[in-house]
């Protein structure tokens, strides 16, 4: 389940600072890596996800204390479009980038998120099952999608299952600012400002 929240959400920003950070491998489930540095926190493909080369999902670690202006500007943002009965918080700002295939799959620890596209978003189609049975992702017409555009905003329940697949061909990263609640989205609908 998902829903767009703006189309005019725009910061800027600079992938050379994070792009070739490094990359610690994370397997779903597992405790997460830890270090001080900045890195990137992969997922290591699942037994499908392998057989298709160059598929990637990894998230930002750090991201408010390498990018303080860009993490500020966010907040700022935040405020003005989706108004200020959530208390923003910048250590969930993280940096969210994708390439190829990406199974359906229920996040952890998170509960929903806004995903706002930064660059290259809709290289990708994001596909929610209407269900939370994985035989939705067989039939089309069981799910619902959207390819989200730079600068467009989604909030996401991704307790729901959920997968993203290209649009086209490409090995192009593209990246997203992810935002993350423990909150339902449910609730989240009830006090986020909606244009
Ligand atoms: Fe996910």
């Amino acid at each position: 389940m998902f829903k767009k929240l703006a189309t005019n959400f725009f910061v800027d920003f600079d992938r050379s600072i994070i792009e070739n950070l490094p990359d610690l491998k994370h397997q779903y489930g597992q405790p997460y890596p830890v270090s001080e540095e900045i890195h990137w926190m992969s997922y290591e493909a699942s037994e499908n996800e392998a057989k298709i080369p160059n598929s990637d999902i990894s998230f930002s670690t750090h991201t408010y204390k390498f990018m303080p202006e860009f993490t500020e500007n966010v907040i700022e943002k935040f405020k003005e479009t989706f108004g200020t009965e959530i208390s923003w918080d910048k250590e969930r700002i993280r940096i969210l980038r994708t390439k190829g295939y990406i199974y359906p799959h229920v996040d952890e620890v998170r509960n929903s998120c806004i995903n706002i596209g930064l660059f290259n978003s809709n290289l990708a189609i994001t596909h929610f099952g209407k269900t939370n049975n994985i035989s939705d992702f067989e039939e089309p017409l069981n799910t619902e999608s959207y390819i989200c555009q730079d600068g467009e905003a989604y909030l996401l329940n991704v307790q729901n299952l959920h997968a993203i697949y290209p649009t086209k061909e490409s090995n192009e990263f593209r990246y997203l600012i992810t935002y993350s609640f423990i909150a339902d989205y449910n609730t989240l609908l009830k006090y986020i400002k909606q244009s």
